[in-house]
């Protein structure tokens, strides 16, 4: 036998018996979003390099070290590690900021070469939310109302929790990386070589550092709220006020900073306990400056992305009853002489008359034995038999098969039967 090629490490299939769920979960998000006005867009999945370098920022792990980049002739692309550069581009390119504000949303494929494990892939996938031209915190809370919506749809609410914090303005957190890195120096006796490369290239993402020495003395160190701008300050404390006025918990995670750089005020993430160490379902904040920063006129924007593969996970450790669909309904079994032909022409009447229903034709042939063994196997309600009287006599065998039960009728009388059963 020829030697099987496998998956790349860190990108999975969806199987038939896993795809309903993706889809459930999916549709799920999609009608919340409808829910609230929120248009959808679909954007490339390889971009000009530059873009995730602009956006993201050329000392994130991100761009440092995570993405899928190569040459195509003279230009350098790269696999999507995310969607919000991608959108922004878009938003740019097409005017579609400029026109009114925009409330906008996609769904699908980011890369990222990570290490991975559970909750953890090279290729996953997220649903993002974008909004341009809002600058008040109305906004902030809507997305996060959203996404509460969301958990509680997903039967997910009582396992998920928010933390959420700002970072204010460039300038004040400028002058606040550099109260840190002063107070930081002082204990680099506790850090790894990594750490004080960031400590160098970007301070703030030692603030959330697995080390438990590092994260004990962080206790002390200088707090990023301390340091914000007046604006900023009565941005959060609005959005604050927003959240308690419709009864969302959150707990201010002054540690919070994001690993992407283009954040500023509003950061936020959903966690949970339930998925070991890759906890975070879902993520975003403001980036006020991105648009102006990618070439076009400054507008604000705020935002959020989540990991569909963690929401999938969480769904099924914690959620048991989702209501999925088999994929079969009826199954249609038929043998001898000019069958086929009735049992195709039965077939097409029951898609076009019930449409909602999934109706399978055997079409692999065999004695009524076999067909029936995959009739069973196909999980169908009803399995619809055509043998040589059947064919004669104008009439159709319905079979339950999950009760056994059988009864023979007119073949004008399927669909009304089939409609009474469902
Ligand atoms: P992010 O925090 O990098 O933010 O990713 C958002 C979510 O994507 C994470 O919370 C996680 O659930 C999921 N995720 C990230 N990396 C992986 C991975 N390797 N495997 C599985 N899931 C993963 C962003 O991407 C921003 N663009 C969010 C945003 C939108 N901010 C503003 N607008």
């Amino acid at each position: 036998m020829a030697k099987t090629i496998q998956a790349i490490r860190g990108m999975n299939d969806c199987s038939p018996t896993e795809s309903p769920l993706w889809q459930w979960v999916e549709t799920q998000v999609r009608d919340v979003l409808s829910s609230y006005g929120y248009s959808e867009v679909r954007m490339p999945i390889v971009e000009s390099t530059p873009l995730f370098a602009r956006a993201i920022g050329e000392v994130t792990d991100v761009v440092s070290k995570e993405m899928y980049t190569f040459w195509d002739n003279d230009e350098q692309l790269t696999l999507r590690p995310e969607g919000t550069a991608g959108c922004v581009r878009a938003a740019i390119e097409h005017g579609w900021i400029y026109n009114n504000e925009q409330r906008l949303w996609y769904m699908g494929p980011m890369f990222r070469h990570e290490r991975p494990q559970k909750g953890r892939y090279r290729q996953f996938h997220q649903a993002g939310v974008e909004v341009f031209g809002i600058a008040n915190p109305e906004i902030d809370a809507e997305l996060i109302i959203l996404t509460a919506r969301l958990w509680k749809k997903l039967g997910i609410d009582q396992h998920v929790s928010l933390q959420l914090n700002s970072i204010g303005s460039l300038e004040a957190r400028a002058n606040y990386r550099s109260a840190l890195v002063a107070f930081l120096e002082k204990h680099q006796a506790l850090m790894s070589e990594e750490e004080k490369e960031r400590l160098i290239k970007n301070p703030l993402r030692i603030l959330d550092t697995k080390n438990q020495a590092l994260q004990k003395v962080l206790d002390n160190a200088p707090k990023l709220l301390d340091y914000l701008d007046e604006e900023s300050r009565e941005h959060f404390a609005q959005l604050c006020d927003l959240l308690d006025s419709v009864g969302i918990n959150y707990e201010i995670n002054p540690k919070l900073v994001r690993g992407l750089d283009y954040y500023n005020k509003t950061v936020f993430e959903w966690v949970t306990t339930a998925l070991g160490a890759q906890g975070t379902v879902c993520g975003g904040g403001r980036y006020d400056g991105l648009v102006e920063q990618l070439g076009g006129h400054a507008a604000p924007g705020v935002g959020f992305a989540m990991g569909l593969e963690r929401l999938v996970l969480l769904v099924q450790e914690i959620n048991a009853s989702i209501p999925l669909k088999n994929a079969v309904d009826i199954y249609l079994v038929y043998h001898g002489e000019g069958t086929a032909l009735r049992a195709f022409q039965l077939a097409e009447k029951i898609r076009s008359a019930l449409p909602q229903l999934g109706t399978m034709l055997h079409c692999s042939g065999g004695n009524f034995k076999k067909q029936f063994r995959r009739a069973d196997k196909s999980g169908a309600t009803l399995a619809l038999v055509i043998g040589e009287s059947e064919m004669l006599n104008h009439q159709v065998v319905v079979k339950h098969l999950q009760g056994g039960e059988q009864q023979t009728l007119d073949i004008e009388q399927v669909i009304d039967y089939i409609q009474s059963q469902f």
